[in-house]
């Protein structure tokens, strides 16, 4: 982004906007071009459409470019973006390419997890500054590279954990840090949706003609096409996601290592489950798991049940902090603080039922375009995200191994697990390499 830009953001209502204070979602005065925000995006689908919408509805943000490898999607995306902005964005069938386009100063990655990796190397290496959506990635390995090359390379780097920029998350974590509840001593964190037990078992085809499914493929293993296993289904297998541990359980575990303030691997992680409830589903990953985080003084845990829509304090997913004086319960549609009671009175004060806000996805994505105005770290760093993945994958593997885990944070793996080591980093596939740089 050249000065000029820079200087129109900082005039813009940008500033006051990523500083809390509500901003306006209606159209603003136009801009010259030479001021004007290039924002492209990777993955046109579905959450990195939304998010491309959430950037360009602030002032001085175009549309770079759309890329994707089903043509149909492309083009059904690039009718949209000329409709909203009256011009159609260039479009590209391969990242790279997007990635040459010197016009172009920041891209939203909203693919399948197996690609953010590489994706997010190249773009840094490129000089964009990048909005990865979560999980960061769908191996540890990939995780840790990605925080070395946007920090090799000085980019801004914004992780897709758009609770970061919710205002009533931020009040739950000043909550939780005030000490009001009392010590905490087990965190419970759980996570009921319909959509984890998958799609239908269907046979292989041939892909659609309008899908380069080679190019959807990646860095994953070659494999048949399987319509249920694509677009928006991915996640229920293991070369392309995580399941519903890596999907909910990096927002929720997000915020849960950031109101515990926690540092580091849990002491250990040890997991039950598999899939119980819908063997004939096109799922690899469980319907059904526990996994249990020794943090050392407090208890982490996470549950999850695919297919059910239904949860403990009336809340199908969500957080409880439970200390001594009372229990914060937290989702998206907003928290309350339960109080213990002890000789017919409470220790701390009830709170009611608090509102969650709808709108962290923009915020999210205002404050990323604060942080490339400053040329500083967003709301949520690509640590951050790194983090968040780790403890999610962390569940996987234990689950997947069938063994308790013990991190060795100075040589970056599992103590005495070779199974659990051979999941730390995917090999990719040929032509695609892992990177490298420095
Ligand atoms: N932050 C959130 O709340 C949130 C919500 C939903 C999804 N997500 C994340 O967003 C990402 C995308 O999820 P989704 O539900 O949109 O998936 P999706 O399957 O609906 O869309 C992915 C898109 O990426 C395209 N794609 C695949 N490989 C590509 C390549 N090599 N080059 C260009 N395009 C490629 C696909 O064709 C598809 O259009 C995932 O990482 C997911 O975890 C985040």
């Amino acid at each position: 982004m050249n000065h000029s830009r820079r200087s129109f953001l900082k005039q813009s209502g940008l500033a006051v906007a990523a500083a809390g204070v509500p901003y306006s979602l209606t159209a603003q005065s136009p801009v010259a071009p030479s001021d004007q925000v290039q924002v492209a995006l990777i993955g046109c689908r579905n959450q990195g459409f939304s998010n491309l919408k959430d950037h360009l509805r602030q002032p001085g943000v175009v549309c770079g470019g759309l890329c994707d490898v089903d043509q149909q999607i492309l083009e059904e995306r690039a009718a949209e973006v000329e409709r909203l902005t009256g011009t159609r964005p260039p479009l590209y069938g391969d990242y790279r390419k997007l990635l040459e386009n010197k016009d172009i100063d920041a891209v939203i990655i909203g693919t399948p997890d197996h690609w953010h990796a590489l994706m997010l190397v190249d773009a840094c290496a490129a000089g964009k500054a990048v909005y990865v959506e979560k999980p960061l990635a769908n191996s540890i390995a990939e995780c840790d590279l990605m925080v070395k090359a946007a920090r090799y390379y000085k980019r801004v780097v914004q992780v897709g954990q758009q609770q970061r920029s919710g205002l009533h998350w931020q009040a739950v974590v000043d909550y939780v840090q005030s000490g009001l509840l009392g010590g905490i001593r087990r965190v419970q964190v759980w996570a009921n949706f319909n959509y984890g037990k998958g799609g239908e078992r269907v046979p292989a085809t041939s892909p659609p003609a309008h899908l380069d499914f080679d190019r959807w493929l990646g860095p994953a293993p070659a494999q048949p096409y399987h319509a249920t296993r694509v677009h928006g289904s991915w996640r229920h297998q293991w070369d392309f996601g995580g399941g519903l541990m890596t999907d909910w359980g990096v927002h929720l575990l997000d915020i849960v290592l950031w109101a515990m303030q926690v540092e580091g691997a849990p002491r250990s992680v040890r997991a039950s489950g598999g899939i119980y409830a819908y063997p004939d589903r096109a799922i690899e990953t469980p319907d059904t798991l526990d996994v249990q985080y020794d943090m050392g003084g407090w208890t982490l845990s996470w549950e999850q049940l695919g297919g059910v829509q239904r949860g403990i304090y009336g809340r199908n997913y969500g957080i409880a902090f439970i200390g001594a004086n009372g229990t914060l319960v937290v989702n998206r549609s907003g928290w309350e603080v339960i109080p213990q009671a002890e000789d017919g009175r409470y220790l701390i004060p009830a709170l009611p039922p608090q509102r969650g806000q709808e709108s962290n996805h923009e915020r999210h994505a205002i404050n990323f375009l604060a942080a490339i105005r400053d040329q500083k770290d967003p709301i949520c760093t690509v640590e951050m995200g790194r983090e968040a993945a780790f403890y999610a994958h962390l569940g996987n593997i234990a689950q997947r191994t069938d063994s308790v885990l013990r991190w060795d944070a100075t040589k970056g793996q599992f103590l005495q697990n070779k199974a659990a080591n051979a999941l730390l980093k995917p090999d990719y596939r040929a032509p695609w390499r892992w990177p490298s740089f420095g």
